[in-house]
């Protein structure tokens, strides 16, 4: 029996592989960045081909980095961008049209009609989510329609549709497997999160057939192997899960009440709320954390669509900083913004406004504003964000969050997390293990074929590095009145 686990993360920016022990700790890790096309204002696509060729590329480098054969490798965990939809030929295994990325915005008028319809209800109450071209239904929808010949392929049972995960088992597998796991289908708006099965009102609703949509199965246990061809051995592919809920359960938030924040290009919070679904009221979606031995986990979920991004932006767009890492310094200049705030609603407002028309606003700037306000300004707006989606997180919850543990490419900054405890209120806990996203699915798959026992013993893995306490004496409602007031702004600049 392999020694190790080899989880795949393919995210929206980069494909990586990373290997690790039994107890936790990373053995070897490999990356590569692909391709981001933008072929309109507001689209945003990926080369599925792309997707898929460096993730295998990683999966072979990082087994030889680590001086491993392919059968050290007990099984591979899958972790995943979300909603990025996916459509390919059956027959041929090729792809009909690139993949529409989560944060593609080219359907919003029709998700603008579905509310004006007055449809938003029914849709939330069976999938736990809000309309927004954020899902990956209507991108679905958007490919039947525009490319030639696809909806009667489709009606014909040729096509297939999948998240990243389905498509890269697909390929694992040699196009012997189709399947995805409940995470990833509670993000399509398609699942139906309380029958757990796809639901055929929405399919009619959105006109897509059925015989495209993958198995869903649970987040842990044996979906097939590898194809012989593909990594030089048959390895079981035991683990999927998207990748915010990946990141939920490696930051081991098993329990009802315990909170997560990843700070990557955008932000995304959840909160474990057991095995019953419940309606957000403060415009949060409900969905699904993971099933695991026929136990379903539910949810909150609090989407912000540009959190690091807003650093890279100034990076090489504005050609403010070099690097990204040369933020805090920059930041650390000045105590203050002097009254400066940024709103990075680049792609709109995702949680708690979901304003699909809101554009990046900048407010505040006097002839006294320099770099340094300017890139305080820019981290500060990752904590106010994060700090809108906790209270509506509270205010469902009915209770104070008392901790979150946070992680990601920014929380190694401890200016910014400081801050955001102080915003917050509540402990802000980074922990020591910096790769949550990727353990989360290496422990899912671990858990399916033995490799560890039960949660219960994956726990003792879970260790805290820092805790940023909030600090008593920082009076917030003067600076929370400015964000609030450049959220406004931002609004009233819809497009
Ligand atoms: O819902 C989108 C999310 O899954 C993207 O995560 O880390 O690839 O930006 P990330």
């Amino acid at each position: 029996m392999g020694k190790y686990i080899l989880s795949l993360d393919q995210g929206t920016t980069s494909s990586r592989a990373i290997i690790f022990s039994h107890s936790g700790e990373i053995i070897a890790i490999a990356q590569k960045e692909f391709t981001q096309i933008y072929p309109q204002a507001g689209w945003v696509e990926h080369d599925p081909n792309e997707i898929w060729s460096t993730q295998l590329a990683v999966a072979t480098e990082v087994i030889a980095k680590a001086s491993l054969k392919a059968h050290d490798i007990n099984a591979i965990g899958i972790t995943n961008q979300r909603e990025t939809t996916i459509v390919w030929d059956r027959n041929t295994g090729k792809p009909i049209y690139n993949a529409i990325v989560w944060q593609d915005r080219r359907t919003s008028e029709y998700c603008n009609e579905i509310k004006r319809q007055g449809n938003a209800k029914f849709i939330q109450e069976k999938t736990g989510l809000i309309i927004d071209s954020y899902f990956s239904a209507t991108k679905v929808r958007w490919i039947l329609q525009n490319v030639e010949g696809a909806k009667q392929k489709a009606q014909n049972g040729e096509l297939t549709f999948g998240t990243v995960d389905s498509w890269l088992i697909w390929n694992l597998t040699g196009g012997k497997v189709h399947v995805t796991d409940v995470s990833n289908a509670s993000r399509t708006m398609i699942y139906n999160i309380h029958s757990l099965s796809w639901d055929d009102e929405l399919l009619q609703f959105f006109d897509i057939p059925k015989s495209m949509l993958p198995e869903v199965k649970s987040s842990s246990e044996v979906y097939g192997q590898t194809a012989g061809n593909i990594l030089a051995a048959q390895l079981p592919i035991a683990g999927i899960a998207g990748d915010q809920q990946s990141a939920l359960f490696g930051q081991m938030c098993t329990q009802l009440g315990m909170v997560k924040n990843t700070y990557g290009t955008g932000c995304f919070m959840l909160m474990n709320i057991g095995k019953t679904p419940k309606t957000s009221t403060n415009n949060l979606l409900t969905t699904i954390a993971w099933q695991i031995n026929g136990e379903v986990n539910y949810a909150l979920e609090g989407s912000i669509f540009i959190a690091g991004a807003i650093v890279q932006w100034l990076r090489d767009e504005i050609g403010l900083i070099q690097k990204s890492a040369d933020i805090e310094q920059l930041a650390q200049q000045v105590t203050d913004t002097l009254g400066v705030y940024i709103v990075p609603a680049f792609a709109g407002l995702g949680a708690p406004y979901w304003n699909q028309e809101a554009r990046g606003t900048i407010t505040g700037i006097t002839r006294g504003t320099n770099k340094s306000h300017i890139a305080r300004a820019a981290l500060e707006s990752i904590a106010y964000q994060t700090m809108d989606v906790l209270n509506a997180m509270q205010a469902d919850a009915g209770t104070p969050i008392t901790e979150l543990r946070v992680d990601g490419g920014v929380t190694a900054n401890n200016l910014l997390m400081q801050f955001q405890a102080n915003l917050l209120g509540c402990d802000v806990i980074r922990p020591q293990v910096s790769e949550v996203t990727a353990i989360g699915a290496a422990y899912l798959a671990g858990l399916a074929t033995g490799f560890w026992k039960d949660i219960e013993e994956i726990k003792s893995q879970w260790q805290i590095s820092k805790t940023f306490a909030a600090q008593s004496d920082v009076d917030n409602a003067e600076r929370i009145k400015g964000w609030q007031k450049a959220i406004k702004a931002a609004i009233a600049n819809s497009l």
